[in-house]
């Protein structure tokens, strides 16, 4: 199948990552069709999507027409066959469980099109594993959308072991009609390229909470200080701990387990303390927004230990070949964590010594083997990588 036969898209899953799918996809003129297991989850996605088109509205980014003319290329069903039957492309949007994500493409691939391309959004999971439940796995992929998906502008294309380069042509090519920016993950690696990133800074951020000589207030003020639209803090708040302690146990499984989430996160979500969404977590979220300190701000961990870490990290996710380039690992990371330029970009300038430096500061305060600077780090020669 060519990019140019794509009409129609199917996502399985209405809820904060689907509706959104189906939004930007409507909203790019195709068909599309929401499929959930209730008739309700498929009223709530609807009424999200509505309001998310009020504030465009409101903002005169679409006209009243646009707004009808979206939400009329949005069918709602929780019928498989009818979802999926003459869709092209089928995007996968459920919770996060590896059986759930192979039952649902195991019916998906029964009823779709012999051609039609599949793609999970999962944020974690092998995309080869979840491919071994369709009947053609070259067709396969993963599709990594950033919530929420309206404002976030990157797409990671993952190929798995079996992707086939016409699958993820195709799927960069759809990615970029609905606006929004590809960058294509040659290997199926945990975390991909963003969230790995990010993996060992997760691993920080709870190794600070359980040694508690930092107030959460206060490397947050410290990171907005810097431009970071939110603190690490309040942003693990508004995604859920349940989601933040989820991913560093798959980390653990799967990378180090030195990813292994520590006493004080355990402890907030068996306590139900998850954050936003339940009106707790590190931060008090009971009006809705985080009560933060903003009096202090951090001198003790700095905003250029963790990019040191960042950078560090990035290094090894370009040796293991998981980013084409590093200007892709850039792009990924500018769009991918609203950031203001990728790691690569911003350490260019710094001498190897701070670097190692402060690599060297977190491995021995923390105790963390994950810290320590790779030699592209430590001589300076991460800055020749292309
Ligand atoms: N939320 C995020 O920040 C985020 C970011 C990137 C990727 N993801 C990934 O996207 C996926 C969905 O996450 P979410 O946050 O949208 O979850 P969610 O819980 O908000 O929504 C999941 C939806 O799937 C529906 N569902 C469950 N079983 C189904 C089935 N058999 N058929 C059809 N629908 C079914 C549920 O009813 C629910 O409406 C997960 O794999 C998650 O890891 C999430």
């Amino acid at each position: 199948m060519e990019f140019a036969d794509v009409k129609k898209v199917a996502v399985i899953g209405s809820g904060d990552m689907g509706h959104g799918i189906c939004q930007v996809a409507a909203m790019a003129g195709y068909t599309v069709a929401m499929k959930d297991v209730k008739q309700e989850f498929l009223d709530r996605g609807m009424t999200r999507i509505a309001e998310s088109l009020d504030i465009l509205l409101s903002k005169n980014k679409i006209t009243e027409q646009d707004k009808e003319d979206i939400l009329a290329r949005i069918s709602a069903t929780t019928d498989t066959a009818k979802a999926v039957g003459d869709a092209q492309i089928v995007i996968e949007a459920v919770p996060e469980i590896m059986d759930l994500k192979k039952s649902v493409f195991s019916d998906v691939s029964a009823n779709a099109p012999a051609n039609a391309i599949l793609a999970t959004n999962t944020s974690t999971m092998s995309i080869t594993e979840i491919s071994k439940s369709v009947s053609n796995p070259r067709r396969f992929a993963g599709l990594h959308f950033f919530n929420p998906v309206n404002r976030m502008k990157l797409v990671e294309i993952i190929k798995g072991a079996e992707t086939s380069d016409d699958t993820a042509r195709v799927l960069v090519q759809f990615t970029e009609a609905i606006k929004k920016i590809p960058v294509v993950v040659l290997k199926d690696s945990p975390g991909f390229i963003v969230n790995r990133i990010n993996a060992p800074n997760q691993a920080l951020l709870s190794a600070i909470l359980d040694e508690g000589k930092i107030k959460p207030d206060e490397l947050d003020t410290a990171m907005k200080m810097v431009g970071m639209p939110q603190g690490p803090y309040e942003l693990a708040d508004y995604v859920g701990l349940d989601v933040f302690v989820h991913t560093l146990t798959y980390y653990a499984e799967t990378l180090s387990p030195e990813f292994k989430p520590g006493k004080y996160l355990t402890a907030k979500v068996k306590a139900g303390d998850l954050g936003k969404k339940t009106g707790k977590g590190i931060y008090d979220w009971s009006t809705g927004k985080p009560v933060i300190d903003t009096s202090r701000n951090c001198q003790d961990i700095t905003p250029m230990e963790m990019l040191a870490i960042q950078i560090n990290e990035a290094v090894r996710v370009f040796k293991e070949g998981i980013a084409a380039s590093v200007a892709d690992i850039d792009l990924a990371v500018v769009h991918g964590m609203k950031a203001m330029a990728g790691p690569f970009a911003i350490c260019s300038g710094m001498q190897p010594g701070q670097l190692t430096e402060a690599l060297q500061k977190l491995e021995d305060r923390f105790g963390l083997a994950i810290f320590k600077a790779e030699p592209e780090v430590a001589d300076g020669s991460f800055k020749e990588m292309k």
